[in-house]
């Protein structure tokens, strides 16, 4: 109870009253504005005289904490920021916060990377242009879940997932080739979440973990945070340098792999079905599972799209796939999934529901009544086409008027450009005063992520990723016109 005086008899009993009410009064127990019990009401509350009660109240009200409103009663006076200080219990966070979270406010490219301000022309977001989302479609399908599944949908639901949605997608993996027998799925929030809980269940702090290097940042950022050991092993204009791989499982006692075959994040790159075969194999020889992240595969942007590695493990439970419509269709639904090994899901399961019980069963069912009407596949051919015509003059754009290496991308939403000796930084911040921004390719090395972002010695410093996929051709041709101009005069 808020109004739990403790008087004694050795002193005056309304200073011991003002002092109490005092302490309440600054340490916010007592919420400015609020009405103090009347001095008859707290007489009788605490058992002291009624004198003694009033008497208090007006030291109070002298010294400005309360204030009187004829024929209503006393109230608390709202206190001014320095009056507290006194009291202030004031904890520096800044230094306090453990070493997770300095490392993700670290990485967090958010909050350390330039920033997009309106009116410029941004390279730098690879989402999906929002334009192009069904959103009618969408609307119905709100409508028939909440019709259909009622009160239902919007109580607790199960770690795993919503049923409907799990058993689309297990047909939808049937449907890439990927045997499902003996795996389950869990729904996770996007491929984020996904990785992470993978991560936690099957690796433990200084694990040493493989990825394409560079990769995709937040996966680098989770790596990290999660105390991993980060063996990146480089990418060439051809993908992933299959010769440093085996080199680098030969030298390390590497526990899991991470991969991203399909519009690999930075560099764009579809790995070739001969790759995949000989990464899949060498990984089994050394019997090393594989994390793959299939998200953008949807894309596929040039017709003859290739299996996941999940389809080639047949049914072996060696794969672990990571799913994302992110990069397609409603990134802030936040649902993502992973397939793989009945037991190892289960164990992901009690993990998941430890952490966030579960992902938004509405936002769940909202996503499968879209899926299952059919429709899904109309919005695709619509989206490649649209993303297809902004890759390729990108990419010409690109060849002809940055000074390049190399340009990397077979589609999607994005490519990426080695420079001729140009420091992509010094670059950035020129393009920015002209209106232009991109994201500078250091960022995706597992080396800026080992040395927290210092800007010594970056790898990749010559190198950035343009992001096109919302952008209008019209800025597209001005923005990387501006860039290539810009290259000039470094
Ligand atoms: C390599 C890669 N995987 C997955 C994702 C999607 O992540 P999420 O599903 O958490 O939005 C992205 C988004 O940028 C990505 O670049």
């Amino acid at each position: 109870m808020v109004f739990d005086f403790k008087i004694n008899d050795k002193e005056k009993k309304y200073l011991q009253i003002y002092s109490q009410l005092k302490n309440m009064i600054y340490s916010k127990m007592l919420a400015p504005d609020s009405k103090l019990p009347s001095t008859r009401e707290l007489s009788s509350l605490i058992c002291v005289s009624r004198n003694s009660i009033m008497s208090a109240y007006e030291l109070l009200e002298q010294e400005g904490l309360i204030y009187s409103i004829r024929n209503k009663g006393s109230y608390v006076k709202k206190l001014v920021a320095d009056e507290n200080k006194e009291c202030s219990w004031i904890i520096p966070w800044e230094i306090k916060t453990t070493a997770y979270a300095k490392i993700a406010e670290k990485t967090d490219i958010i909050k350390n990377e330039s920033v997009y301000k309106k009116g410029m022309i941004s390279f730098k977001t690879i989402a999906p242009d929002e334009n192009l989302f069904p959103i009618e479609e969408v609307k119905k399908s709100v409508l028939n879940i909440l019709s259909n599944e009622g009160e239902k949908i919007l109580n607790y639901g199960y770690a795993k997932g919503y049923d409907k949605l799990i058993n689309f997608l297990l047909s939808y993996m049937t449907s890439k080739g990927v045997d499902t027998t003996n795996k389950s799925i869990l729904i996770t929030n996007g491929f984020t979440e996904g990785f992470d809980l993978t991560l936690s269940t099957i690796l433990n702090k200084g694990d040493k973990i493989l990825c394409e290097n560079p990769t995709h940042n937040t996966a680098l950022k989770i790596m990290k945070l999660q105390g991993l050991d980060i063996i990146g092993v480089d990418m060439t204009a051809d993908g992933i340098d299959i010769t440093q791989l085996s080199d680098k499982i030969k030298n390390n006692k590497v526990k899991a792999g991470f991969f991203v075959p399909s519009y690999h994040n930075p560099t764009g790159l579809v790995m070739s079905y001969d790759k995949r075969n000989l990464l899949y194999t060498i990984m089994k020889e050394n019997n090393i599972p594989i994390i793959e992240d299939g998200f953008n595969e949807e894309l596929q942007l040039k017709s003859d799209h290739i299996s996941p590695l999940a389809a080639i493990s047949n049914n072996d439970n060696s794969v672990i796939y990571i799913g994302s419509l992110s990069k397609i269709l409603f990134p802030g639904l936040r649902i993502g999934w992973i397939l793989g090994d009945k037991k190892l899901i289960n164990a992901m399961e009690s993990i998941k529901r430890s952490k966030n019980i579960h992902t938004s069963s509405l936002d769940q069912a909202i996503l499968y009544d879209y899926l299952k009407n059919g429709n899904f596949e109309k919005y695709l051919k619509k989206i490649r086409t649209v993303y297809n015509e902004k890759f390729n003059l990108a990419i010409k754009l690109a060849k002809e008027y940055i000074p390049h290496q190399y340009i990397t991308g077979d589609g999607g939403l994005y490519i990426f450009i080695k420079l001729k000796n140009i420091d992509a930084r010094k670059l950035l911040s020129k393009c920015i005063d002209k209106g232009v921004i991109f994201t500078p390719g250091d960022i995706f090395y597992t080396q800026s992520i080992d040395t927290l972002h210092s800007t010594s010695s970056l790898v990749g410093w010559d190198t950035l990723r343009l992001g096109f996929s919302r952008l209008t051709l019209c800025d597209i041709e001005k923005g990387v016109k501006i860039i290539g101009h810009e290259c000039l005069t470094l």
